[in-house]
């Protein structure tokens, strides 16, 4: 059996996310978070209202699915308290990333940051990674819903990082050096470009474009408007977490 801390089970991931360990032979829920449901019963259990008091149970993973502003100081309360963690959260930069590796390796536990949890997302992940092989300049659009607070999202951040693995796009003009507004050629993470949309009427989505003398490849990924591909996903991670020490990033390294 798996103890399961779950930080946001109010939201729209963690309350699927948390039927979902409860209906499973494998894991047990133990704890769970949600300041504004705080004190209120979910199964045998009663919700914290902090991350604090949810450490106080024993558990072996804790899931994080707050917030962008929350997600740093979470898991890293998690680590230190000797939790493997899977982050679901976005909004993580990659000095966060860093200093939780860090924590994570002193504490031995594994921490599993996916920027997205769905197969399909997965995929685009792995066949980017391998056009990118042979391509060497690309750009990446990410779309999501008009209130999301967070920017680039979590996913395009990850590709970013993990495209640095294969190579460096290549860049005709230097950014730098745009005549006019520098901002339109979007923001540079790990030396990709990466274009933000929010707009009411997306869910999330990501697009990668390759382009090379006289062709072009797109890559596309569009999230529908449930959560279902994250709670599998999720679960996935919860059950492989233990398996890693220090932080990995990308959903195809658990395919
Ligand atoms: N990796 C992926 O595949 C994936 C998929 C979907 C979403 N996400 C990301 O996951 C995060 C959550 O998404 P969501 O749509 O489920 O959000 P949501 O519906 O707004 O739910 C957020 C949950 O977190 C709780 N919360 C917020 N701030 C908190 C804090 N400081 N301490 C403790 N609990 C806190 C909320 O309850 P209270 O406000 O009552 O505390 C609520 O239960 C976002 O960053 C989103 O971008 C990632």
């Amino acid at each position: 059996m798996i103890r399961v801390c779950v930080a946001g089970v109010t939201g729209w991931v963690g309350q699927p996310l948390a039927a979902a360990i409860e209906a499973a032979d494998d894991l047990d829920l133990v704890a769970a978070v949600a300041r504004s449901a705080r004190g209120e019963p979910l199964g045998r259990l009663t919700i914290s209202g902090s991350v604090e008091e949810a450490l106080a149970v024993p558990s072996d993973v804790f899931v994080d699915y707050t917030s962008a502003v929350a997600v740093k100081d979470n898991v890293l309360a998690a680590v230190r308290a000797g939790r493997h963690a899977v982050i679901g959260s976005s909004g993580l930069t990659d000095d966060a990333v860093r200093e939780i590796d860090e924590a994570a390796r002193s504490a031995k536990v594994g921490v599993l940051a996916i920027g997205n949890f769905a197969i399909t997302a997965a995929l685009l992940q792995r066949f980017a990674l391998e056009a990118a092989q042979h391509l060497s300049s690309w750009e990446i659009i990410d779309s999501a819903y008009a209130g999301k607070m967070d920017a680039p999202s979590g996913m395009a951040r990850e590709l970013a990082a993990r495209l640095t693995e294969v190579r460096s796009p290549d860049v005709e003009v230097p950014v730098e050096k745009t005549v006019g507004d520098v901002t339109a050629r979007g923001a540079t993470v790990n030396q990709s470009r990466i274009h933000s949309i929010r707009l009411p009427g997306y869910t999330i989505g990501l697009e990668i474009r390759f382009g090379r003398q006289d062709e072009r490849l797109t890559l596309s990924y569009d999230g529908g408007p449930g959560a279902t591909p994250y709670v599998e996903g999720t679960l996935l991670a919860i059950r492989r977490v233990r398996e890693f020490i220090g932080v990995t990033r990308g959903m195809d390294r658990l395919l």
